[in-house]
């Protein structure tokens, strides 16, 4: 199965996708962690990626597209994929059709978790992410037991460059310019279906899982 999680920055989409991958065993493609991952390392991604990341402003659609053709590729990716945070421009969605449809494939659905723009600010604004292992905390909605401390490996627990509130509002703009076009670019294949990603995150988890036993079933 192909699933795309769409929605605003801090939707919930990382903390989704995660669980979902768990449960069906499915391979995560994640756009935004590769980069920083790159980034971390000082490789010639991470170094071409960097700027963009920091100012809240999206990749170049060629260096995304190629990141995810390499990807894609790989065995585990056969048996299915969760994109987070992929496809963000209509050039990417159909570059992702064109791929799909190459190996015979094609997106199962596109789960669209919506949120307002005030909860947008919340929720980046207050996550931290382990430096180490990469989990997300909220420090309200979801917090670790010891402050600043991950519960899973003890690695430190730091405030991502990009959550700081004007390049959250930056990252809001972009969002609507570029990726809130794609909700209707699914909708018309008849593949989008809405969340409501304000409920806690079992409760957007199960309205998820709803949708997916659903269609599994179909
Ligand atoms: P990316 O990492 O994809 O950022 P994003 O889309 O802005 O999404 P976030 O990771 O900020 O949020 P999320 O929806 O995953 O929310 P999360 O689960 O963490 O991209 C970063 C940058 O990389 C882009 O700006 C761009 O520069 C570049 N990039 C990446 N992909 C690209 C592409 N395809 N093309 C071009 N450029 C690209 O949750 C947020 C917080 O809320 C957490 O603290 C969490 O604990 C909390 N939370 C989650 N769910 C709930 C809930 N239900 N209730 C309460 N709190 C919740």
């Amino acid at each position: 199965m192909y699933i795309i999680l769409l929605g605003p920055p801090g939707a919930g989409k990382g903390t989704q996708s995660r669980r979902l991958a768990q449960e069906y065993n499915l391979k995560i493609i994640s756009t935004g962690d590769i980069f920083r991952e790159e980034i971390r390392k000082e490789s010639e991604l991470g170094k071409k990626v960097k700027k963009y990341l920091e100012a809240g402003l999206l990749v170049p659609d060629h260096i995304v597209i190629e990141l995810v053709k390499s990807i894609i590729r790989y065995p585990e990716c056969s048996l299915g994929v969760i994109f987070d945070g992929f496809p963000r421009t209509i050039k990417q969605a159909e570059e992702l059709d064109r791929l799909l449809s190459n190996c015979n494939r094609k997106v199962d659905i596109a789960i669209n978790i919506e949120i307002s723009d005030e909860d947008v600010i919340k929720r980046n604004t207050y996550r931290r992410v382990c430096i180490n292992c990469g989990r997300v905390y909220h420090l309200i909605f979801d917090p670790p037991k010891t402050s600043d401390i991950c519960d899973f490996c003890g690695g430190k627990l730091i405030q991502r460059k990009d959550d700081k509130e004007d390049v959250i509002r930056k990252r809001l703009e972009v969002y609507r310019q570029w990726t809130r076009p794609i909700i209707q670019y699914y909708s018309e294949k008849n593949i989008l279906v809405n969340i409501d990603g304000t409920k806690n995150i079992d409760e957007v988890y199960n309205q998820i899982k709803t949708v997916i036993e659903k269609r599994v079933k179909s």
